[in-house]
């Protein structure tokens, strides 16, 4: 029997408790004069709210949980959930009531009194060393916080944490969100049957964090370009001077760039690297270019990491213009990255992409191994009801 994973679709959650991991690791302003912060990019929340109306419609006493940053184990101020409480009471227009932990007894008579259709937003997961360490006690004091277990924090699945693995692996029912689903249609079929030619466009700064999904994404694609500090590497392999004041690349970066050049080779792959550059911090028009003529044909476009040091203006350019460009044609334009998708937002393009991954890592660890441990660990071997991913 194959073993398949249910959809939030196929349940029924009328009056049940529903324990729901999500991804709301968002990016927060400094402190205003009272100490408030605001979310600054709030694409996770609202990629996660079709889910949670759908719990909260289909009569849900629903919890969310998440973690926030990397207090490692600490209660610090700066990783309260409170400004993502507020973000989220306002998009949904209802009532989020924020606890002051994430497990316990408090917590535990807190949703005992959460009437149906209400929500619960629990403090960070990560004020808990237990969450990351994946601790069998801690993740059994969150199992009890719901009947049902939902996830639909795909940012977070690759991670073997408390709420992402031990919770699930010990949970009555468990299913996956409706964001979980859209990005495994989108990255399954990038991956699985793309239209040729399929195209990499990469940028960053280190070659090591890329180079297990890059060797993976050399079985698939038809020509990588390589933008960002990440270029440097290339160059050194190539011979090519880095420019004054630019980013000098680590040995570590050197070695797995040669190795990535000499599979590419072996493997008759283009791999475009920048003809000039703005001091070093950003693509120039000739690269633009060059880029351009490589790309003008795709089928499919996959996009990880900016082209330059986007978040200065005066080195936004050339991420932006092949943003432009990329908008235009008519492929399948799939994006991963959080600041990969700022940029693109940034670009005022992003309406023309098919796809922009609430993933950073997930997305990488994804395209690398083809699975997610934190969406594996949902599969059961009961018959779903609405069609399923494997
Ligand atoms: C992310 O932002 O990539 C996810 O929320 C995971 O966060 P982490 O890298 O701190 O585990």
């Amino acid at each position: 029997m194959s073993q398949l994973i249910r959809s939030i679709r196929d349940l029924d959650l009328a009056g049940k408790a529903v324990f729901m991991r999500l991804d709301f690791n968002v990016p927060l302003s400094e402190p205003d004069a009272e100490g408030h912060r605001q979310v600054t990019d709030d694409s996770r929340i609202t990629e996660a709210l079709p889910t949670i109306r759908m719990a909260l419609e289909k009569g849900a006493r629903l919890v969310i949980g998440s973690h926030l940053g990397r207090p490692d184990g600490k209660r610090t101020p700066e990783s309260s959930m409170e400004p993502v409480a507020h973000h989220l009471a306002t998009l949904l227009n209802q009532e989020v009531t924020l606890a002051d932990d994430c497990v316990g007894d408090g917590i535990e008579m807190m949703i005992r009194s959460l009437k149906n259709g209400s929500v619960l937003l629990l403090q960070n997961l990560r004020w808990y060393k237990g969450e990351e360490e994946n601790d069998p006690e801690f993740a059994r004091q969150l199992a009890r916080l719901g009947e049902v277990y939902i996830t639909d924090a795909f940012g977070t699945a690759h991670r073997k944490h408390a709420s992402t693995y031990g919770v699930p692996q010990i949970a009555q029912q468990k299913a996956m969100g409706l964001l979980i689903e859209k990005e495994l249609k989108f990255l399954s079929r990038m991956l699985n049957e793309p239209k040729k030619p399929f195209y990499a466009v990469l940028g960053g700064s280190k070659v090591t964090d890329k180079i297990k999904t890059i060797e993976s994404l050399m079985l698939k694609v038809n020509g990588i370009c390589i933008g960002g500090a990440m270029a440097h590497a290339f160059w050194a392999v190539q011979g090519d001077t880095i420019p004054e004041g630019a980013k000098q690349p680590k040995p570590a970066d050197v070695e797995a760039a040669r190795v990535i050049l000499k599979e590419a080779q072996k493997r008759e792959i283009p791999i475009l690297t920048p003809a000039d550059t703005n001091q070093g911090f950003d693509i120039g028009p000739k690269t633009v270019e060059r880029f351009s003529k490589l790309l003008q044909d795709a089928g499919t476009i996959f996009w990880n990491g900016p082209l330059g040091w986007f978040e200065k203006p005066e080195y936004a350019k050339g991420t932006f213009a092949l943003a432009e460009f990329v908008a235009g044609l008519p492929a399948m334009k799939v994006v991963g990255g959080g600041d990969t998708v700022s940029a693109i937002k940034q670009s005022g393009f992003a309406d023309k992409f098919d796809h922009l991954s609430t993933g950073g890592g997930a997305v990488l660890e994804y395209i690398e191994l083809g699975s997610l441990p934190g969406i594996d660990i949902l599969k059961s071997i009961r018959q779903a009801q609405s069609p399923v991913l494997q």
